[in-house]
């Protein structure tokens, strides 16, 4: 149980400001939405702001923008209620927040200097009376980013009748505030022990997912790597069978309607007179990024190669004739047909600090120039709904994404907002996951004698419990992998995940898996071969499960008893060479410095 802390005022004075009635009339007119009014500033910072100005606008400057109705409506329309009875409001709010939101002390909200702490935060209070009728309160905060304040409401004379109804919007609840009662109605976090003079108030539980509902600050960027006439960001994918197809993406700026690919078997290319390549037409979408005022606009092209020869390789390029604006020649291989010894990379969270990540990657591109992959567990970036955030990883990408495909898989980062949308508009991959799920989120493909499993910790796992049943029962692979983001073995336990343990290992025991390859923890973990949750002697008995991060942003690690390697603040990229000449799985993890930090060999 947390204590409360009474800051330097005395509880005499909290009584004192608690007991002084400051009746105000509560604001009964017309109620345009926060959110038309956001939009329309912002339309209006659009059209009346350079490009500059609007990048790098201040909250006082977009403060003295905004007309005397609009300041009305921020600060008074974000939520409101009805009481019966005369109330003290109190505002609950981060006491980082400063002077924020702007209209506490221009309505004479006054702070209570009373001040606690939840989950490690310390709040603070401000407070002031209203009559009975309609009570407005105003948005969060202009800069976005903070948490949401709560609302807690006191009758003005004792009266046990309070009533509090037409709450909008119609998510809010309330509920006699007291230890364990949630503030907000969509956040898992609870009231600690509360002081005396607090507890018995009622509670308004407010919508936490609006907290930046007003946000104003940071909304127009610039992107660094902005599109322009010739193919970028060239990404490849495997959308199908990897022995007979390849998907090729690239981005250019909007001008550009039309997009081709050719390509040529390398074999038909390397002669004194070579074959001529074969072109075709990509598909062209465009792709919407209204808060870049560099990029607002781009178009994504798309082909899908299939029929192709198996363990082949293929020399092709993107652009068109007429623009002149071919890519280099690149390069691409189609998986065999039959059982070969083949490497691959494996990657955790890239997410922050992509210069740093680029030396990882190009250093395991450098390493194991023929890895036939590069699987990525999650969190490829950190703002995944964000383009700039993508523009950086992939331009740190290129040279690599181009000439081997990329296996991701969703991390919690890739769903900002609620949905992985930017990040199944860039990738194109396979749709053969459950049927329930949306398609390309779980997904699965086989390459040689391996087979891998792809799966979304950020849906439920009992959603994919029965596919995975399924496709590991139906697997013929000497070789199982599973990738997802979650760690069925945490690094610490504060990160534990339950369910994907508790749901997932039991079917990874059953079918043999041997690797499942995580991310999530920001550190490095390997697991001594687990079965039924419990430590094995050996990997024929049991699964290894890694947690790495490539990042530059780490998490503490507990010591674990399923840990048998787990290190934090560095780094790692993993290379694992499957060998059929004894039937070996080498398993190498490298850090920036081109250092072994952890090896195991797996033998069937
Ligand atoms: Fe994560
Ligand atoms: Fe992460």
């Amino acid at each position: 149980m947390r204590q409360f802390k009474l800051s330097i005022h005395t509880a005499a004075a909290l009584f004192a400001t608690l007991i002084l009635p400051q009746l105000c009339q509560s604001h009964n007119g017309p109620h345009p939405s926060v959110h038309d009014t956001v939009a329309g500033i912002l339309n209006r910072f659009k059209s009346t702001l350079s490009t500059d100005e609007i990048v790098t606008i201040d909250l006082a400057k977009a403060k003295s923008l905004l007309t005397e109705k609009e300041k009305h409506i921020l600060s008074h329309e974000h939520i409101s209620f009805h009481v019966n009875i005369p109330v003290k409001v109190f505002i609950i709010r981060d006491a980082s927040m400063g002077d924020k939101p702007f209209w506490l002390k221009e309505r004479d909200f006054k702070p209570l200097g009373l001040k606690f702490k939840i989950q490690n935060r310390d709040v603070d209070f401000w407070v002031k009376d209203f009559e009975a009728g309609r009570i407005s309160l105003g948005i969060n905060s202009l800069s976005g980013n903070d948490h949401h304040y709560g609302v807690a409401l006191m009758p003005l004379k004792p009266d046990p009748n309070l009533e509090v109804t037409k709450m909008y919007p119609g998510q809010l609840r309330t509920a006699a505030m007291k230890e364990g009662v949630k503030p907000f109605v969509d956040k898992n976090e609870a009231l600690p022990a509360l002081p005396t003079v607090l507890s018995g108030l009622t509670i308004v539980q407010t919508v936490y997912k609006n907290r930046n509902d007003a946000k104003l600050i940071g909304i127009y960027r610039k992107t660094s790597y902005p599109s322009g006439p010739k193919p970028d960001q060239i990404v490849l994918t495997w959308a199908n069978d990897p022995t007979t197809s390849q998907t090729i993406q690239w981005r250019t700026d909007k001008t550009v309607n039309k997009s081709q690919l050719q390509w040529i078997k390398k074999t038909d290319f390397n002669r004194f007179q070579p074959g001529a390549p074969k072109i075709i037409d990509a598909v062209t979408s465009e792709m919407l990024n209204t808060n870049y005022v560099n990029d607002p606009k781009i178009h994504r092209h798309t082909v899908n190669l299939t029929g192709l020869e198996p363990n082949t390789t293929y020399l092709y390029s993107v652009g068109l004739d007429s623009a002149n604006s071919w890519s280099e020649l690149s390069e691409f291989k189609t998986a065999p047909n039959k059982t070969e010894p083949f490497s691959f990379v494996y990657m955790g969270d890239a997410q922050n600090g992509f210069d740093r990540w680029r030396s990882m990657i190009t250093g395991a591109f450098r390493k194991r120039p023929n890895a036939a992959f590069y699987i990525m567990a999650g969190d490829l970036v950190d703002r995944g709904n964000e383009i700039d955030d993508w523009d950086n990883m992939l331009h740190k990408a290129r040279d690599v994404y181009d000439r081997r495909p990329l296996i991701p898989a969703i991390g919690n980062h890739e769903i900002q907002g609620g949905h992985p949308t930017t990040y199944l508009k860039l990738f194109d991959l396979p749709k053969n996951g459950p049927e329930k799920i949306e398609p390309e989120r779980c997904y699965t493909f086989k390459y040689s004698n391996a087979e891998f499993f792809i799966l979304d910790t950020t849906l439920a796992p009992k959603l994919q419990t029965e596919w995975l049943e399924k496709v590991l029962s139906a697997s013929t692979a000497t070789w199982k992998f599973a990738v997802y983001h979650h760690p069925a073995y945490s690094s610490e336990p504060a990160r534990d995940n339950k369910k994907v343990r508790n749901l997932w290992t039991p079917i990874f025991d059953k079918y043999h898996l041997d690797m499942a390859l995580q991310g999530h923890d920001h550190a490095y973990l390997r697991t001594y071969p687990m079965k039924e949750q419990k430590r094995v002697a050996t990997a024929k008995e049991g699964t290894y499960y890694i947690v790495s991060v490539s990042g530059t942003k780490f998490y503490d690690q507990d010591p674990r008893d399923y840990t048998e390697v787990g290190f934090t603040n560095t780094p790692t990229f993993q290379i694992l060479d499957i060998l059929i000449d004894g039937n070996k799985l080498v398993y190498k993890a490298y850090d920036a410095e081109d250092k072994i930090r952890d090896e195991i060999v797996i033998e069937k």
